[in-house]
């Protein structure tokens, strides 16, 4: 895969758009089909509108911005794509809807033409298995917004071929991001560790130890989070935070350790969704004060170490269960949610000792499989070592 390729991006959403953008920067013609003529449209505006802010900012120049520019086709026709060398699908998340246009895209492209998904939540293999050369078809996942957030999760399926891993990686390193290798589970890399950061948070404010606005301080004031889970969400928006708990408890067995919340699910079926819809946790309506948190930092430290270990005993659990490299499932959080370090650095620097015990203090006083250590941290504490 070269520049001299053309990239084909399905699906002209908020993700799609972006990836759209992404490769016209980095010199690929690029075309991007929607079968929603508004969505196309509304993509257009929308490049050109951060196109001509770049310009503004002094970071591009006006012959840039149209060079750029002009490297895009916004089309409803999907046989466009035919002599792509890679399409990134980015479409409404729907196993049935992805798999007959994955089966389409084969028919459409040329043999060697990469079928890459998107998808935050469903498995690579099942996707793939609609295709006939399965071996083309991996997952690349970007994070929004796309253009700005510099981790790439790269999914080989179990059908994936090293050549075509080899190459979706190469591409995405050569556009400048950082890319992660995880297996195809659930979740991969970050959607799957950064579990409790939404869910602990929410357990801890239903047993009524305290409110959102004292969670969120805890968290990004004595924890240097950039912004608290409450916060966070009401920024994703509690419907789509909350199906993606839904789908990854599910996907894990109904393990405990990622039950979602009735709070959440009871915030998302008000349609109080968060920023979005002007209301969530916080109220966004004009002229309302935020809430005051409660600054009391014994209690703020119980709440941030009580997310922080569960954070961690999950981190450390992917890496058990071979997700990842330690250095990726540190770059992920860092590079793909802004944790302000890696959890596995920082399961060395408050001590593995420190963690193991405040989850087994946890584990017993909840009698809750919910808090389990992983098996990897009880090895590593028994052999005194550490991660780095
Ligand atoms: P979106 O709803 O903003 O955009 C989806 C677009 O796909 C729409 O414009 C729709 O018209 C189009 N579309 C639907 N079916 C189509 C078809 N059969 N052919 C052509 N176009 C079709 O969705 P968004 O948020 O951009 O998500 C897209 C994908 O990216 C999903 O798989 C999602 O899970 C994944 N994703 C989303 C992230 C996010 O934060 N929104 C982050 C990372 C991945």
């Amino acid at each position: 895969m070269n520049n001299n390729q053309t990239v084909g991006v399905l699906g002209a959403g908020s993700m799609g758009s972006g990836i759209a953008q992404i490769a016209a920067t980095q010199g690929h013609q690029t075309i991007l089909v929607d079968l929603n003529e508004a969505a196309l449209a509304k993509s257009e505006a929308s490049i050109q509108k951060i196109l001509a802010r770049l310009v503004d900012k002094g970071k591009i120049d006006q012959a840039e911005a149209d060079t750029i520019f002009g490297r895009l086709k916004f089309t409803s026709d999907i046989t466009d794509f035919e002599g792509c060398g890679i399409v990134i699908e980015a479409i409404i998340e729907n196993l049935e809807v992805k798999q007959k246009v994955f089966a389409e895209l084969e028919r459409i492209t040329g043999d060697t033409c990469i079928l890459a998904s998107n998808t935050s939540s469903l498995s690579i293999a099942s996707i793939a298995s609609a295709c006939n050369k399965a071996e083309r078809v991996i997952g690349i996942h970007f994070f929004n917004p796309a253009p700005l957030m510099p981790l790439v999760e790269i999914i080989p399926a179990v059908q994936t071929s090293e050549e075509t891993k080899d190459t979706a990686r190469g591409l995405i390193d050569g556009w400048k991001k950082v890319t992660v290798l995880t297996k195809d589970t659930p979740g991969f890399i970050v959607n799957r560790v950064a579990r409790p950061f939404y869910g602990e948070a929410l357990k801890i404010y239903e047993e009524g130890v305290a409110d959102f606005a004292t969670i969120d301080w805890a968290m990004t004031e004595l924890g240097g989070f950039r912004m608290g889970p409450f916060t966070l969400m009401d920024y994703i928006g509690n419907d789509i935070n909350y199906t993606v708990t839904e789908t990854v408890f599910a996907a894990f067995y109904y393990d405990p350790r990622y039950r979602p919340s009735f709070t959440q699910k009871r915030h998302s079926e008000a349609g109080w969704y968060g920023r979005k819809s002007g209301r969530g946790y916080y109220d966004y309506a004009e002229g309302v004060t935020m809430p005051e948190p409660n600054k009391d930092e014994k209690l703020g430290t119980t709440i941030l170490n009580r997310v922080l270990v569960m954070l961690i005993n999950e981190a450390v659990d992917a890496l058990f269960l071979n997700i990842a490299s330690k250095e990726d499932i540190d770059l992920a959080m860092t590079k793909g949610v802004n944790y302000p370090k890696g959890l596995l650095k920082w399961a060395d620097e408050i001590g593995l000792d420190n963690v193991l015990s405040q989850l087994e203090t946890l584990q017993s006083e909840y009698g809750e499989d919910r808090y389990r250590p992983s098996v990897l941290l009880r090895r590593m504490v028994r052999d005194n070592k550490t991660f780095y």
